[in-house]
C-alpha cells in the first residue's frame, strides 16, 4: 500500500546510510532478539533494511527458518568476502526473506574461521584488514536506509570490524549487577578502541548512541533499582520503553520465529499485546534517532513532533 500510495518512508539518496550495530560484548543480553526485531520492524514501515548476521552462532540466522549448518554453506556468508581480497561487493551474499523489503546476510560456524585468519593476518600486520566489512557495507549500502548488524559476544576482530564499519550503536543491557558491569568494561573498551583510531584519524562517526534495559523483571527489587541507576548514569542516551523479559519472546524464539511474525498469541492475548508494545516502543524510538541522521526527514520530524 505504501508502495502505491508513494508513502514509502525511504531516505533521500543524498542521505547517509543508518549502519546500526546492537552490540555488547556480554553475552545472551539480548543482541539477536532486538537485532531482528529492530530490522523486521523498520521493514514493516516500509523502509528498505538489510540484517547482517556477524555471530557464527547464527541465532538471527535461525530466526528467519533455517538451519544454519545445514541449510548454508560458508559461500552464504560473510566469510569468502573477509577472506578473498578479491570479491569487490558483498552483493553475493544478501538474500530475500519472507518480509518485504528486508534482506539477509546468514551466517553458520564456518564463519568462526574469520576470527582465526583474521587475527592472524592482522598479527603480521596488516591493520586494514578489519576495515574489510566496512568495505563490503559500503558496496551494497546505497541500495538500503538502514543495515542492522548483529555481532558476535565476544571483543575478537569480527566485533572490532563491527565497531569500526558502524555509523551507530545500540547497547542492550539488562539491568542485573553482572550484565551492568560487563557493560561498563565494553564501554571503556568501546572508548578505548575509539581513542587509538582517532589518533589514526580513523574515528568511527557514531551518529548516535542508545542504551536499551533488555530483559526487564521489574518484580525483581535488584533490578527496579538498576534501572533507575541506568536511567541516571546514562540519561538522554537511554531507551525510555525498556524491553521486558516477556514469555511471548521466550515461546516465539522456541518456535525459530519472532513476536512480529505470529499470526497469533504465542502465549495470551494480553501477553502479547504488552509485549508488542515495548517492542514497538523500543524499535520507534530507535527509529527517530535513525531519521534524524536524513537531512530529508528532518522537516517532517519536526511537523510529527508538533502533532
Ligand atoms: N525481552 C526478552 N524476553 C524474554 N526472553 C528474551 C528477551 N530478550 C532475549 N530473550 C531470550 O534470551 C536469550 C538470549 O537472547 P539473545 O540470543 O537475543 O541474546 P544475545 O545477546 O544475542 O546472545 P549471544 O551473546 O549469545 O549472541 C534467548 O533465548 C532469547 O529468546
Ligand atoms: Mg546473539
Amino acid at each position: 500500500m505504501r508502495g502505491v500510495f508513494g508513502t514509502r518512508p525511504y531516505r533521500a539518496p543524498t542521505d547517509p546510510c543508518c549502519v546500526v550495530a546492537v552490540q555488547n560484548f556480554k553475552g545472551g543480553v539480548g543482541k539477536s532478539t532486538l537485532s531482528v526485531h529492530l530490522a523486521q520492524y523498520l521493514a514493516i514501515k516500509g523502509y528498505r533494511v538489510a540484517l547482517i548476521d556477524c555471530d557464527s552462532q547464527a541465532s538471527a540466522t535461525t530466526l528467519f527458518g533455517y538451519v544454519p549448518d545445514l541449510d548454508l554453506t560458508e559461500d552464504d556468508t560473510l566469510y569468502p568476502f573477509l577472506r578473498e581480497g578479491e570479491r569487490s561487493s558483498l552483493d553475493y551474499a544478501l538474500r530475500k526473506t519472507h518480509f518485504d523489503g528486508l534482506e539477509l546476510i546468514p551466517a553458520n560456524l564456518r564463519l568462526f574461521n574469520s576470527e582465526y585468519e583474521l587475527a592472524a593476518r592482522m598479527a603480521q600486520g596488516n591493520g586494514a584488514l578489519l576495515d574489510r566489512l566496512k568495505e563490503g557495507i559500503e558496496s551494497i549500502s546505497d541500495r538500503f536506509d538502514v543495515i542492522v548488524m548483529d555481532p558476535p559476544p565476544a571483543l575478537g576482530a569480527i566485533s572490532l570490524s563491527v565497531l569500526r564499519a558502524a555509523n551507530a550503536l545500540v547497547v542492550p543491557v539488562p539491568p542485573t549487577v553482572m550484565d551492568f558491569s560487563s557493560t561498563a568494561a565494553f564501554l571503556s573498551m568501546l572508548d578505548e578502541t575509539i581513542e587509538q583510531l582517532a589518533d589514526r584519524g580513523l574515528a568511527p562517526e557514531l551518529t548516535f548512541l542508545r542504551f536499551v534495559a533488555s530483559k526487564v523483571d521489574e518484580n525483581k527489587s535488584m533490578q527496579k533499582e538498576l534501572l533507575q541507576l541506568m536511567r541516571t548514569l546514562f540519561g538522554h542516551a537511554m531507551v525510555r520503553t525498556p524491553l521486558k523479559d516477556s514469555a511471548e519472546i521466550d515461546n516465539a524464539t522456541a518456535r525459530l520465529m519472532t513476536v512480529y511474525e505470529l499470526d497469533g498469541p504465542a502465549t495470551s492475548s494480553a501477553v502479547r499485546n504488552r509485549c508488542l508494545n515495548y517492542l514497538d516502543g523500543v524499535n520507534s524510538e530507535i527509529e527517530v534517532d535513525i531519521r534524524s541522521m536524513w537531512p530529508s526527514h528532518q522537516k517532517r520530524l519536526r511537523q510529527e513532533a508538533l502533532v
